[in-house]
This record gives structure tokens, sequence and C-alpha cells, in this order.
């Protein structure tokens, strides 16, 4: 049962879309230098009334159409921007979605790599719980730490959510890869407390909690650590590289995917690309690239797919498995 095959994918993105037009008007850039130096035309920004648990409950809706709900045994939210410290994302989409409730509801902060740990997690967690099924959501709401006077950071960041219901699978194979470099000074978000007791007074945080971070340096560590995090999959899943058929790679930026496309040799085609129109949502890149992959119709029954991201912390992730049938999709 080492396999893990998806059952069911589904993704929500708001539907303003906060082009590299409008950014020209609040912040000093360019919409041609946006495009050329990371991909993106254009990306989704949350609504007043949204949440990241509504965007997360959206897409986790659409991922178990169809399928039973009494099953999921694990539901996994990647987020580094839930509504509340606690209860946690994962807590409160158990509640929104009824799920049973003999369930581990765990919450991921890893990042932007935190779909890929959250399926790495569920399919271990499924180990010990036999006929059941995981529930995996990366959700991001990046507009509420983003700040739109710095222009080395708003280009890039949207809002999101995808998920994605997992079993583990008698016949295929599943493989995975992850690691962390602990670091505040590339990337970093500050969480902001209250601090009004009079009788240990704590200054309150120098920094807003805005993402903050060095981009070069983190390019850097992100086609590294991604091809080489890939490799290591590929080596334990005893599978090359030209037998993969799909690659989803984290959406930070086109430049890192092609230069991890050319590090390891793939094919530029198995890969999928969605940033012109999402641009960065962290752990929701991978989740509504998967879905997006899924619901092309391109994923047959065998097909062998490999997920990989980097990001804060830092953290980077990898995946490989087979995937043993085709979804059929209602909407
Ligand atoms: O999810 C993980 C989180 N983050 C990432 O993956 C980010 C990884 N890094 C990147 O994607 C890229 O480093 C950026 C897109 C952030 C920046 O692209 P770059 O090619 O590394 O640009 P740069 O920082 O080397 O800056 C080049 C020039 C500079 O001007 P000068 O000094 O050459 O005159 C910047 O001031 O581009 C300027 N610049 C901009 N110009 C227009 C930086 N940001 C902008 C901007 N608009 N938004």
């Amino acid at each position: 049962m080492n396999g893990l095959t998806i059952l069911g994918t589904g993704s929500y993105t708001p539907p303003f879309a906060l082009t590299n037009k409008m950014l020209e008007t609040i912040v000093d850039t360019d919409s041609e230098w946006i495009k050329l130096r990371t991909g993106i035309l254009s990306r989704a920004i949350a609504a007043e009334s949204e949440t990241t648990l509504s965007m997360a409950t959206a897409a986790a809706q659409k991922a178990l159409d169809g399928l039973d709900r009494s099953k999921i045994g694990a539901v996994i939210a990647a987020t580094i921007t839930p509504d509340y410290l606690t209860p946690s994302l994962s807590c409160l989409l158990q509640r929104d979605l009824g799920l049973p409730t003999d369930i581990a509801a765990i919450d991921i902060n890893c990042a932007c790599s935190g779909f890929v740990m959250a399926m790495k997690t569920a399919h271990t967690l499924l180990a010990d719980m036999p006929g059941r099924t995981a529930l995996i959501i990366g959700a991001e709401m990046l507009s509420r730490v983003t700040d739109y006077t710095d222009r080395a950071t708003c280009v890039l960041f949207g809002d999101g959510a995808g998920a994605a219901v997992i079993r583990r699978d008698a016949a295929g194979t599943f493989a995975s890869d992850c690691g962390a470099v602990g670091n505040a000074e590339l990337l970093s978000c500050r969480a902001q407390y209250l601090c009004n007791n009079p009788f240990m007074p704590r200054p309150r945080d120098a920094e807003p909690g805005a993402i903050a971070m060095n981009g070069q340096e983190v390019f850097r560590f992100a086609i590294e650590t991604c091809s080489e995090s890939v490799k290591r999959t590929l080596t334990r899943a005893c599978a090359e590289v030209d037998s993969v058929n799909h690659f989803i790679f984290h959406q930070a930026n086109r430049r890192i995917i092609d230069g991890i496309v050319r590090k390891l040799g793939i094919t530029p085609e198995k890969c999928v690309i969605n940033i012109e129109n999402h641009g960065n949502t962290s752990s929701a890149t991978c989740a509504v690239a998967l879905d997006d992959l899924f619901r092309s119709g391109k994923v047959n029954a065998g097909n062998r797919i490999v997920m990989a991201a980097f990001g804060g912390g830092l953290t980077y992730a990898s995946a490989y498995f087979t995937q043993s049938e085709e979804i059929k999709y209602n909407d």
C-alpha cells in the first residue's frame, strides 16, 4: 500500500483580477518588467467578504464532489494566512464540510512548500487508517500580508485555494523528499500580537506583518534545492526524469520554473504553467495547478506525476506518485 492516488481535485480563485497595468498606478513598476521578469500578467485578489476559509471551502467542495465524505480520515490544510491562530483552518473545514469528527485535522505552516508537505503528511497518516481517504488543501490570502508600496514583492503575490482528495494505493508508487534551512532574513512575514499587559509590557512588533524578501537569494535557493530534491525523490521512486508524464512546480516565477526545467532536462511541455493569471499564491500554487492539470483531461491511468515546491522557512519539498485511475468531473 505504498502508492498514492488522487480521487478528486478542486480549486477556487477570486474573480477580481489585479493586472500589471493596475499595479503601475499604485507603485513604481512597469507592466513589461513584471511580465518579462516573472511571467505574471495578473493575480486574483480576494474580495472583502472572502476569507481563507471561504476560498478553501470552495476548493474542497469541488474536490469532494461525488466522493464519500464519511471516509475522510485526515484534513490537512497548508496555509501561512489562516483566519485564526486557533481554531486551525483544518478544524473549520471539518465543521463547514461536515467531515467526520474521528479525523486528524492539522494545519501546516510550510509556506509555499505546504501543499506538497500536506500530501507527504497525509500519505504517512493514512498508513494506519485502512479504507480512509485524506483531504489536502493549499489556501492563501497573501493580499492580507502584502505591502502594496513594496514593488519587490507586491507584483508577485495573489490569493486562491486548491484541494485534492487522496488515498493510499496498493499498486502504485509514492516517493518524496523535503528539507528546511531555517532563515528569517531572506523571506519572512512577522506575526502580530496584541501586547497590552500593563504588568509586563512588551514592545509591539517593529515591522508590520507583511512579506519581506531578498528575491535574488530566494531565486537561487529555489532552482538549486528544487532540482536536487526532485532528483532524490526520483531516485527513491526508481524512476527516470523522462518517464514522468507531468511536472508541477511551485508557481513563483516563470524564470525559476524554466531554470529547474533546464537543470533537470525536462521536456518543457510536461510542466503545468498557470502563473500568468494567478501569480504566486504560496501553498495554493501546486494545489491549483494540480486541479488545472487533472481537469485538462491530460492525466491518464498509470501516469507518473511530480510536484515540487520551495519557500519560506526556508523549506522545500517534492513528491512523486503514480495516478491509478482517470478522474471524471461532473462540472
Ligand atoms: O514563493 C517563494 C517566494 N519568492 C520567490 O520565489 C521570489 C524569487 N525571486 C524572484 O522571483 C525575483 O528575484 C524577483 C521577481 C523578485 C526580482 O527579479 P530579479 O530579476 O531578481 O530583479 P532584481 O531584484 O535583480 O532587480 C533588477 C532591477 C533592479 O533595478 P536596478 O538596480 O537594476 O536599476 C530593481 O530595482 O529591477 C528593479 N525592480 C523592479 N523594476 C520594476 C525590482 N522590482 C521591480 C518591479 N518593477 N516590481
